[in-house]
């Protein structure tokens, strides 16, 4: 068989199995397996196809057609100015929509200026070292409670080079920082969805990617909840997060509560409140 038949047969069973750009998809996927560019599968259309390829090929399918996410077969996924972030099984996808998270915080990390940030809930290290990778000054405290999602963020911070720069610690929230290191940001996209709504979700969520990054509690700010407070004891200059849709205020109340000032919010391309920061008081 050609490389062309192979492509719209791939397209097809994934537009059967609900996949919204089935093109799109077989192609990256059979360009991952030749490793070849999209565009040259379009100059190699009459190609024939090797058994051993269609073999490579065809579970890569199956997963996808098993609504598995992309990026987990691909191996690797695009975000902020990184190209091939690894990502793999049991470890969220870094979604666009957390560019923005990254961007809040670059905006307030000063140029050549020295300064310690913890990625809390690093998941496969996207926020930390997209950060890392902008601000040479910078060094990162990457902490997780899952080991697929510590392993990944490892995995991640050699491929970039990044070891001199960045620890990636196991625990929950801060508490694997020691008490006497100094942090100056605390920058976290945590786990907020609120539990009962993640049923409803895509199936590449609510079926593959892990509970623990998603499930934020009754009504999605329990690691807020506890969260903010401790950002704002450890803390020196604040705390950004990425928050859900609607859940700015709610979040920001967290932070007045907390005693934090100058709360600010920033929107995602879509333009919902998707980030929400504060300052620790100077005054102690
Ligand atoms: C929404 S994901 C974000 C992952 C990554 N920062 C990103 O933006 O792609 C949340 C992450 O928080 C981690 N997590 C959940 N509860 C945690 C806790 N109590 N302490 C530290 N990390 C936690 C999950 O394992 C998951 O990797």
């Amino acid at each position: 068989m050609e490389l062309v038949d192979i492509l719209t047969r791939t397209e097809r069973y994934l537009r059967d199995k609900g996949i919204d750009a089935p093109r799109l998809e077989a192609e990256l996927m059979l360009g991952h397996v030749l490793n070849m560019a999209r565009m040259r599968l379009y100059l190699q259309f009459d190609r024939p196809m090797a058994p051993a390829e269609l073999d490579a090929l065809r579970p890569l399918v199956l997963r996808r057609g098993n609504r598995e996410p992309l990026a987990w077969i691909l191996g690797t996924v695009g975000f902020h100015t990184i190209d091939d972030l690894a990502v793999r099984p049991g470890v969220l996808v870094p979604r666009p929509d957390s560019e923005a998270l990254v961007d809040a915080a670059l905006e307030r990390l000063e140029l050549n200026q020295a300064a310690y940030i913890a990625d809390v809930g690093c998941g496969s290290g996207a926020i930390g070292l997209a950060i890392a990778m902008e601000r040479p000054e910078v060094r990162v405290y990457a902490t997780d409670i899952s080991p697929e999602a510590l392993a990944t963020t490892r995995d991640n911070v050699a491929r970039l080079e990044l070891a001199q720069r960045v620890a990636v610690l196991e625990g929950h929230l801060l508490t694997p920082i020691p008490d006497k290191r100094p942090i100056d940001w605390v920058i976290s996209n945590p786990p907020y969805i609120p539990a009962g709504d993640i049923d409803a979700l895509m199936p590449e969520v609510s079926r593959h990617e892990p509970r623990l990054a998603l499930d934020g509690g009754k009504d999605g700010l329990d690691i807020y909840r506890e969260l903010i407070p401790e950002a704002r004891r450890r803390a020196r200059c604040g705390v950004i997060v990425e928050v859900g849709i609607h859940q700015a205020p709610g979040v920001a109340d967290i932070m007045r509560r907390a005693g934090m000032t100058d709360i600010f919010t920033r929107k995602d391309l879509a333009g919902i409140d998707r980030v929400v920061g504060a300052l620790t008081p100077q005054d102690g």
